[in-house]
């Protein structure tokens, strides 16, 4: 793998691929594995948005692979001068970095890919539109947990619209060949869903919850939400919480999943933290492992 930007052009096998290449950097205690098997890599990470699980997870399996990485701080750069991005980029390559990690708001990874074919690419988050590690961490979460992870009945349910870890999901899910998907949330946070031909959106809650398998909920998004509309988070607790009560409808086995960072008592009642249901500690987790199988499939290009 050269670049990681979408998943696009990316198959079901390789998918596999990497679920089991990030199976075998775990560990049974819990811990990684740690080797040094790229002491020749450097990874650099550019976030132009703020970050915990993603770059923290990226630094970690660097580290653990035997990589180097540097974090570079945009805010105090010469981008903060008027350097433009691809010269930032060009820079920082000169100096020995080979893979660049990027969350931003914008989209420049067909600019950058392009004017830039010597460097590995990997998104990390871009914008409202996509998030393709997070998808392929919460894939592998599910394959953990479910015996049959493509003959599920899903519900995806919050801030649908400005919701990069859906987007990416959705694709993922298609690749993947899960057909029963269902999507809920504040009608003026799912305008982009409702009357979707492939996805089933429901108003309310307590229907689409009724007997799925997995539900991804997913964070009001209120950094993105400033002059859009305001949300009054009372009415959304009430209508699109999920609770121990709601859950019941869920199948007895489901499994809850959140990319985070959680808003508990927003998208999550507080009680539902502990439940042997819910995943998301897990899906931390298996973010490291995951960049761990996606940085050795670059180095190893
Ligand atoms: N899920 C996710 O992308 O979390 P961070 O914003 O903390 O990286």
């Amino acid at each position: 793998m050269k670049n990681l930007i979408n998943l696009e052009s990316i198959t079901k096998k390789q998918i596999a691929n990497l679920i089991e290449l990030a199976n075998n950097f775990r560990l049974s205690d819990g811990t990684f594995v740690q080797e040094s098997i790229y002491p020749d890599k450097t990874v650099g990470a550019l976030f132009f948005e703020p970050s915990t699980r993603t770059k923290l997870s990226f630094e970690i399996a660097a580290l653990n692979l035997g990589a180097r990485f540097i974090d570079f701080n945009c805010s105090q750069s010469s981008l903060k001068k008027g350097e433009s991005i691809k010269d930032t980029i060009e820079t920082i390559s000169l100096m020995g970095v080979d893979t660049m990690i990027i969350r931003s708001k914008e989209d420049f990874f067909e600019d950058l890919t392009n004017e830039l074919p010597n460097i590995n690419f990997v998104n990390a988050g871009q914008g409202t539109f996509s998030h393709p590690t997070q998808a392929l961490t919460d894939y592998m979460t599910i394959n953990e947990f479910s015996k049959s992870p493509d003959n599920l009945d899903i519900l995806i349910v919050g801030d649908l619209d400005h919701s990069r870890v859906a987007n990416s999901f959705l694709e993922l899910l298609k690749i993947t060949g899960s057909k029963r998907i269902r999507l809920s949330g504040l009608p003026e946070l799912c305008t982009k869903y409702k009357g979707h031909k492939e996805f089933e959106y429901y108003e309310s809650l307590s229907e689409a919850i009724n007997n799925v398998d997995l539900i991804m909920a997913l964070r009001i998004q209120n950094e993105r939400l400033e002059n859009i509309l305001s949300i009054n988070h009372k009415d959304y607790v009430k209508s699109y919480q999920i609770t121990l009560d709601n859950l019941q409808l869920a199948k007895k086995d489901f499994l809850l999943f959140h990319p985070g960072p959680v808003n508990w008592g927003i998208e999550l009642e507080k009680d539902v933290e502990f439940l042997s249901n819910t995943k998301i500690k897990d899906q931390v987790t298996n973010g490291v492992a995951m960049r761990m199988a996606i940085l050795s499939s670059i180095f190893s290009e």
